[in-house]
């Protein structure tokens, strides 16, 4: 089942995107050391404010996530950003991802005209992931994290929801 997070979810979506943080830290922009410091209404507010989707496994257990966040700038809000994707390791291969995914772009064909991301090159099957769903790789960014002493590059993709003709 997958359906989109309410503030009441913090408290599991605290739990698996932690998760993920921790166990994967060169596939994340974000530290887990900086948002294990949050308090759960932080948690609560970036649901509240980006669109987070949750797939769920019976009705309590969140087996994956991934939100669209969209600029508030009028010059850049046709365009989301797909952020957070993280499948839990028992729930791999299975095709949520590839659901959850799916979930998070029919929402974002209703919000902007293209989704953005940002992915390591090492990071083999969300860049498959992303591949199958459309995106194209756009850009490469040298060092673009750094993590204790090594530096990692980032590959930028985007996926285009509306022609140009459709978008105005
Ligand atoms: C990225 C992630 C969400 C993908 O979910 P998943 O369940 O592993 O994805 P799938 O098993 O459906 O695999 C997606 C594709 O990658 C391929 N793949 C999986 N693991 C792979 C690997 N180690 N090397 C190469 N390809 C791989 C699959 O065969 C599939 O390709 P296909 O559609 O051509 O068959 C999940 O691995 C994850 O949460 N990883 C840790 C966090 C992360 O990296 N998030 C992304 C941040 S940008």
């Amino acid at each position: 089942m997958i359906r989109r997070l309410h503030p009441a979810d913090a408290a599991a979506f605290r739990d698996i995107r932690l998760e993920g943080l921790r166990l994967h830290p060169a596939a994340f922009g974000a530290s887990h050391d900086d948002e294990n410091a949050q308090p759960l209404d932080w948690f609560a507010a970036r649901i509240a404010d980006h669109a987070v989707f949750g797939a769920f496994s019976g009705a309590e257990n969140l087996e994956g996530v991934a939100g669209l966040m969209v600029p508030a700038a009028r010059k850049t809000r046709h365009k989301g950003v797909l952020w957070g994707m993280y499948v839990r390791e028992s729930a791999r291969g299975s095709g949520l991802a590839a659901a959850l995914l799916g979930r998070v772009l029919e929402h974002a064909a209703s919000v902007v005209e293209e989704v953005k991301l940002e992915v390591s090159p090492d990071n083999r099957a969300a860049m498959r992931l992303y591949e199958a769903a459309g995106f194209g790789v756009y850009a490469r960014e040298p060092r673009a994290l750094k993590i204790g002493d090594a530096y990692h590059d980032s590959l930028f993709m985007t996926l285009r929801l509306t022609r140009p003709d459709d978008a105005h």
